[in-house]
């Protein structure tokens, strides 16, 4: 069984890949810079996995059908994480990558006749949040794709145009859509990429730069930690008649409040204690030199909201594959000690190099 894994140098697909080797799963990533092979194929053995069953298949999400030289070896399955992730992102930057990239994924999974893991992202499942940015139906041609960019921010609305899309162009195909919450550290661990948005909360918290806390005492930052993402995915790919949408989210993530306590706690700085309206503070951010100074974008401030998650498709997905998900503190705590164990090292470099 060979899978074709896109965005596999990603958080999330470093440590997928590091699951699917350790049992000596062969895993072909698609990489537009297949020189970075080396250092891929190092993490993943960092990681856990074992990077003599991986190897890289060159390839790139901007290039029409995918860039691909020839045909790749028959394969039993696609996962699709890659993307152009980022806040202010052009549209037409984000529509290349993340839409069209994604077609091009989908149309080779159903030219090989295998099944497509994709991953999208939990807002996919706000159902108040789809209506208010004119998601209605699932038809993609019905919708207003200019008010969502206009509404949602490229990244986001990018994300969710691929998902519909693909969705309805792969309707009687064997298709399984991931919908992950902000991905936590590792459970144990804590490995958490600078580049997550997770890890730009604990540096703002850290660095003092979050007086308030964004929205009310109801709000929440839904979470899943990266290695109980991977179990999730790696599942989705394996198990007969999984459901068409799995929620990667954990619903005893704390609300905001508690979780900026919890993650304060442990890096031994004071958390915030005031609630401050989130369209007020968004329509603060919009000014570029407020934003930098925060180190917070507009768009990020979506993800933190008060809906709670319909996992009635999820749930029985988890029990049947024995996926548990771990206590919440303990994944904060590590993502938190991982992140001062991390900056005291990059400290220590700073000093040592002067
Ligand atoms: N992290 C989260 O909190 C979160 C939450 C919900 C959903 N997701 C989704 O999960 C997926 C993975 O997230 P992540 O956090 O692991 O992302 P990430 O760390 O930003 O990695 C992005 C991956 O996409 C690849 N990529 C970007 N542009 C490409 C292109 N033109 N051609 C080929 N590959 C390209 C990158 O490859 P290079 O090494 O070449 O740059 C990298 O491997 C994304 O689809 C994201 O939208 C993430």
């Amino acid at each position: 069984m060979t899978l074709l894994i896109t965005g596999a140098t990603g958080f999330i697909g470093r440590h997928l890949c590091a699951r699917l080797t350790a049992r000596e799963q062969p895993v072909l990533a698609l990489m537009r810079h297949p020189q970075a092979l080396a250092k891929l194929r190092a993490t993943v053995d960092r990681l856990g996995g074992n990077s003599h069953y991986l190897d890289a298949l060159p390839g790139d999400l901007d290039a029409p059908d995918l860039g691909l030289t020839g045909s790749p070896p028959p394969l039993d399955a696609v996962v699709h994480l890659g993307a152009r992730f980022g806040w202010r992102l052009p549209a037409e930057a984000a529509r290349r990558t993340n839409v069209s990239g994604s077609l091009a994924v989908a149309r080779l999974a159903r030219h090989q006749h295998c099944r497509l893991v994709f991953i999208s992202g939990f807002m996919l499942e706000n159902q108040r949040h789809l209506k208010r940015l004119g998601i209605d139906g699932e038809d993609p041609a019905a919708i207003d794709w200019q008010r969502v960019y206009r509404r949602a921010g490229a990244y986001e609305a990018s994300k969710m145009e691929a998902a519909i899309t693909v969705r309805w162009r792969l309707r009687n195909e064997d298709w399984v859509e991931v919908q992950p919450a902000t991905v936590a550290g590792h459970s144990l661990n804590g490995d958490l990429d600078p580049a997550q948005p997770l890890h730009t909360l604990i540096d703002n918290l850290a660095r003092g730069r979050l007086a308030m806390i964004p929205g009310g005492p109801g709000h929440w930052l839904p979470l899943i930690p990266v290695d109980t993402l991977a179990a999730i995915i790696d599942h989705a790919i394996r198990v007969p008649a999984p459901p068409r949408r799995i929620l990667g989210l954990d619903p005893g993530t704390p609300n905001l409040k508690p979780m900026l306590s919890l993650i304060a706690e442990t890096l031994g700085c004071r958390a915030p204690g005031l609630h401050f309206p989130i369209p007020l503070l968004a329509h603060l951010l919009r000014l570029p030199a407020l934003a930098r100074f925060a180190n917070t974008e507009p768009e990020a401030l979506h993800f933190i909201q008060p809906e709670r998650f319909d996992l009635s498709a999820t749930t029985p997905f988890l029990e049947r594959t024995g996926v548990r998900l771990p206590p919440m503190p303990q994944v904060l705590r590590a993502s938190a000690r991982h992140y001062l164990e991390s900056h005291g090292r990059t400290s220590e470099k700073r000093q040592g190099s002067r």
